[in-house]
């Protein structure tokens, strides 16, 4: 359905449940559904409904991109540069090309294409090779003979500033414009390998910091924390002559289709993406990646399906990552509680890629006249990062939050009351409240003031990310005469339980329960769904699914209406029936209606409309909308002195999502954004040997997650905040569960021992050398 550009006045429920729920008054356009009521006026919407695929999961039933296998199939390897420099010379492929069970090779890194022939990082693709097996394929790659000339290289993100570093690319070669940890426009100067700075700022810094009573100023850094998907990144290539098809383990179906049919030349018609089940992306499975396009051209060459699936190895290396990031923050404020300036130059490395920005949580959390930015990209020969689970925003809040807590002391002030006078958003305001009452705020104590050599602290942080919509987003519902019902669309599930929320709010529609409604995702065969990434896949497409269930619902009611001699206006879809509003005997079930269909199934397609109260900024793409969530955390921690063993012992995590669909899903995935935080703040570190540019542990053995014996009792508090902005109203979690946890655990660190750690990750060692036990690490 269009909109026709019609818009009908309607008033919606506005507010945060329990603290001031109110009603605002929207324009809406008129062929979308009137508005939802508070979720505890709803019967599926807004219950905590376990995830649909929840067993085929657990049960191994569920077909991952890994376990497609079609027949003919040949298995794809890549050959990586073990050098982190090097310019190929030449490269000899003729042993491989006649071991037998080669079909397909591919030299990436060709020695007569000047660009191409240059590796900057060590795992960076060189060649591949399409054979028979995994073995075979890889039998293979040792046969190909690689002359390399080594070139200078620099793995570290501070000698990599130094004027006197080997230069990782000359002004032609280099990247610009990528802008995961926005803001990284294009046109940026580049000097050795410093790209920068995007300045950003407004009223005068400087002059607010010479108005200040007090300044807390503090360097920061932040490690390069890897994506670690359960599932690795895998794709099945299908060329064939009438179209391509792709099985991806991908986060958004649509744009790899998108891209496939711009790299190969093919019309959008003939592209086919298809993903079932997913472990996972965290910003690293966005787009196609050159394993992608390599896996696409060898099944091209060698008419046969291919598939790729990365190991350990090469998902730790050469997947994306989470940049590293130097930042020194300024904040200047008065003894009257305000600020007056905030003051922050950074330094981040994603890499041989761009996007290593921190943000904008230290520019938009806190209400603050003078603000200046200076964000620098420097460029190392490591692999390049990307977006992962709120890209910029985690390492800004590293610094943001500890400084406020630092000029909280400063001021001799509560951190929450600080909060209270700085922090503008009534909803952070309620999320501080409620989360301080379930911790029990009131037993924290002085700084350090335990005594033994176990110390406990308590601590807390905030969030700030986009309410991210894409209304490039669309739905299809049907219904056949045998009144079974299906959602379709090509929006991807990626494990947040997307298919979940799109039967929920169907049912709520139809007035059917969540499993009658049959799930059709993950295949650019359905109408064009948004990415599963900016935390944007909720609020994209759950308001097309009700506007689409809605038209087919008015489509029953007309059928309906005259067998039951009422007027369409009069009935109501509820328990299973079609009925007359009040009386109950009045009507027939929902199987009955769907009998009187003129034709077998009818159906139809919505697509995401702008938000109802407009969007209040605009990104870089106009299809993108943005605006605010919240989010506060808090932790508390026991800190061994004597061993420097940080334990998180529980954390309360209060999120705001717009109108929660699944309470139990935002809880399963504010707890995920909960583990990868405290991950991040205590054990994740991706190492680089600077002698080779070699990652000395791409594994998960040294490579150190957080797992069960280091998880903390987390208690998720979801609040229900009204926007008045769409037909379900609901935002995604994904990303601002990710945000505060580390600087909470930190801040509740310095509550436990005095001392502050600007540094990730909180190792032992980091701790005992800030306790002054042993010597700082250079
Ligand atoms: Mo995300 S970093 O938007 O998957």
């Amino acid at each position: 359905m269009m909109a026709n550009g019609e818009t009908r006045s309607a008033k919606f429920p506005f507010g945060i449940a329990g603290a001031g729920l109110g009603e605002v008054e929207r324009d809406v356009p008129s062929d979308e559904p009137p508005p939802l009521p508070p979720n505890a006026e709803l019967t599926v919407i807004g219950r905590p409904i376990p995830r649909q695929n929840g067993r085929e999961k657990v049960t191994g039933a569920t077909r991952f991109t890994v376990d497609v296998s079609l027949p003919g199939m040949l298995h794809g390897r890549i050959l990586r540069s073990p050098m982190p420099h090097a310019q190929i010379r030449a490269i000899d492929v003729s042993a491989a090309a006649r071991h037998p069970g080669v079909s397909a090779i591919l030299v990436v890194a060709r020695p007569d294409d000047a660009a191409a022939a240059i590796v900057r990082y060590v795992g960076a693709p060189v060649a591949a090779v399409a054979a028979v097996s995994v073995s075979a394929a890889e039998e293979a790659l040792r046969l190909i003979r690689v002359d390399y000339k080594p070139l200078p290289f620099v793995v570290d993100l501070d000698a990599a500033r130094e004027p006197t570093a080997p230069p990782v690319y000359d002004a032609a070669s280099a990247p610009r414009g990528y802008a995961a940890g926005f803001p990284a426009p294009r046109g940026l100067p580049l000097a050795g390998n410093v790209r920068g700075p995007a300045i950003s700022k407004r009223g005068d810094a400087a002059q607010g910091l010479a108005q200040a009573d007090i300044v807390v100023e503090g360097e920061y850094r932040t490690q390069v924390q890897t994506h670690c998907c359960l599932e690795p990144h895998a794709i099945v290539a299908d060329w064939r002559a009438d179209g391509l098809t792709v099985h991806m383990s991908t986060q958004f179906t649509a744009g790899v289709r998108h891209e496939l049919a711009e790299e190969f030349g093919l019309p959008l018609s003939r592209v086919r993406v298809i993903v079932d089940g997913m472990g996972g992306g965290f910003g690293s499975k966005s787009s196609l990646g050159s394993y992608g396009r390599i896996a696409v051209a060898m099944s091209r060459q060698a008419k046969a399906p291919v598939r790729i699936i990365f190991d350990r190895q090469e998902e730790q290396m050469d997947a994306g990552n989470r940049p590293g990031t130097w930042q020194r923050l300024r904040i200047g404020a008065r003894r009257d509680v305000s600020l007056t300036a905030i003051s922050l130059v950074s330094y981040g490395t994603a890499g041989v890629g761009l996007g290593a920005g921190i943000g904008n949580v230290a520019e938009a959390m806190y209400a603050c006249p003078n603000f200046e930015a200076a964000q620098h990209d420097v460029f190392i020969n490591a692999g390049p990062g990307c977006a992962m689970r709120a890209p910029g925003a985690v390492p800004g809040a590293w610094a943001v939050e500890q400084a406020i807590d630092d000029l909280a002391g400063l001021l001799s002030i509560d951190p929450l009351a600080l909060r209270d006078r700085i922090d503008p958003s009534p909803v952070r305001r309620e999320e501080r409240r409620r989360g301080a009452e379930r911790i029990g705020w009131g037993r924290r104590h002085a700084p350090g003031a335990d005594a033994g050599p176990v110390k406990r602290g308590l601590g807390m942080a905030q969030s700030l990310w986009g309410a991210n919509v894409q209304t490039n987003a669309a739905c299809e519902v049907r219904v056949m005469r045998d009144g079974s019902v299906e959602v379709l669309s090509s929006v991807q599930d990626i494990g947040t339980g997307t298919g979940t929320v799109l039967a929920q709010v169907v049912a709520e529609v139809l007035g059917l329960r969540p499993e009658a409604i049959t799930v059709r995702i993950g295949d650019t065969e359905f109408p064009a769904g948004p990415p599963s990434y900016g935390s944007r896949a909720t609020a994209s497409i759950t308001p097309p699914a009700r506007t689409a269930a809605w038209h087919v619902l008015q489509a029953l009611f007309r059928e309906a209406a005259p067998v039951l001699d009422t007027a369409v206006e009069t009935l109501v879809a509820r328990g299973g029936r079609i009925e007359v509003r009040g009386k109950p005997s009045h009507g027939m079930s929902f199987a009955d209606a769907a009998a009187h269909l003129r034709t077998d199934r009818v159906g139809a397609v919505a697509a995401r409309s702008d938000d109802y109260g407009g969007f209040r900024r605009r990104m870089e793409d106009a299809a993108l909308a943005h605006q605010d969530l919240g989010g506060v955390q808090f932790a508390e921690v026991a800190v061994d002195t004597e061993t420097g063993i940080v334990r998180v012992e529980r954390v309360v995590a209060v999120q705001d999502c717009g109108r929660p669909i699944n309470p139990l899903q935002i809880e399963s995935q504010v707890q995920g954004g909960v583990l990868m935080g405290l991950s991040y703040a205590l054990f994740e570190n991706r190492i680089l040997d600077q002698h080779t540019g070699r990652m000395v542990n791409p594994d998960l053995e040294q490579y150190k997650l957080a797992g069960a014996r280091e998880t903390p009792t987390i208690d998720v508090i979801v609040l229900e905040n009204y926007q008045a902005n769409s037909a379900t109203d609901a935002y995604g979690i994904a990303e601002p569960s990710n945000i505060a946890t580390a600087p909470a655990i930190a801040n509740a660190v310095f509550n436990a021992i005095g001392v502050r750690l600007r540094a990730l990750p909180m190792t032992p060692a980091s701790v005992l050398a800030a306790l002054g036990k042993i010597p700082a690490r250079s």
